[in-house]
């Protein structure tokens, strides 16, 4: 962690963050105790119209590729889980936040999820929904960034741009620190279970993920994908290098890629319509 004072002076400015929506925090209570059902908790949701509104469209999106349409919040909460759909709460809510933060980073998070599903789906993975969301809360540290550090978020992307280099570097020497950092405080704020934090933390430095590794390195791989495919924006123009240790634990081939573009595609049309 960071020594300077002028950096833990960031940090705690960042940490003190009062955006955690209550009733993400109300689910997170709910959901630790293993007598809740999904009825109890899609009540809850379902108080909130905008909210449950918000998460049934996403629920229903394209790049979920649900077979049958999800009518109730308690419906989503039996076929997708309740980790999952505490994460479209909680991205739900920093939706709107995350539209006027930075152009173009709502579109490269989405683009993202969608990669990180279609690859997960390719994996035979049958967590392929969290996969998604992690995918879609991946750059969540970069939105409280904008929130609660404009200024020096301006000069990493001031850094960015004079120095040509990725935001990612820039703020490490802007900052000190980084989104993966900030991504990782906020996971552990908001109760995420491990499988969303780790990518959260560790999708620029995959190697280091040790409780999540895979979802992690997919996660990694769709957000190399999203940049170079062009969707979005996310801070630089960089695409990100490749960790060979992700690409090699997920056992992909070149050829394989054909197909995930393949069915990539048709995702990313839908959704910039
Ligand atoms: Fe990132
Ligand atoms: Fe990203």
């Amino acid at each position: 962690m960071p020594e300077k004072a002028e950096t833990k002076r960031l940090v705690k400015r960042i940490k003190n963050l009062p955006t955690v929506p209550g009733i993400v925090q109300k689910i997170s209570k709910m959901v630790e105790n293993p007598e809740t059902t999904p009825a109890e908790v899609g009540r809850l949701i379902s108080q909130d119209q905008v909210l449950s509104a918000k998460v049934l469209r996403m629920a229903n999106s394209a790049f979920f590729g649900m077979s049958r349409k999800i009518s109730s919040i308690t419906q989503a909460l039996i076929v997708l889980g309740f980790d999952v759909v505490k994460g479209l709460v909680l991205s739900s809510s920093v939706f709107d936040m995350m539209k006027k933060s930075m152009d173009g980073l709502w579109e490269h998070s989405i683009g993202c999820a969608a990669a990180a599903g279609v690859l997960a789906g390719h994996l035979g993975r049958k967590d392929a929904e969290e996969v998604l969301l992690a995918g879609l809360l991946h750059d969540l540290g970069k939105v409280v960034l904008l929130l609660q550090l404009p200024d020096e978020t301006a000069q990493v992307l001031a850094v960015c741009e004079t120095k040509q280099v990725s935001f990612y570097e820039a703020e490490k020497e802007v900052l000190e620190f980084t989104h993966g950092d900030v991504g990782l405080w906020l996971a552990e704020h908001w109760n995420l279970p491990v499988p969303l934090a780790e990518p959260m933390r560790y999708h620029h430095q995959p190697e280091r993920a040790v409780q999540a590794p895979e979802q992690t390195a997919i996660v990694h791989l769709a957000n190399i994908i999203i940049r170079a495919r062009g969707y979005g924006f996310s801070g630089d123009r960089f695409v990100p290098p490749l960790s060979r240790t992700a690409w090699e634990m997920l056992g992909l081939k070149d050829s394989d890629f054909r197909g995930i573009l393949h069915d990539l595609e048709p995702k990313l049309t839908v959704m910039e319509d």
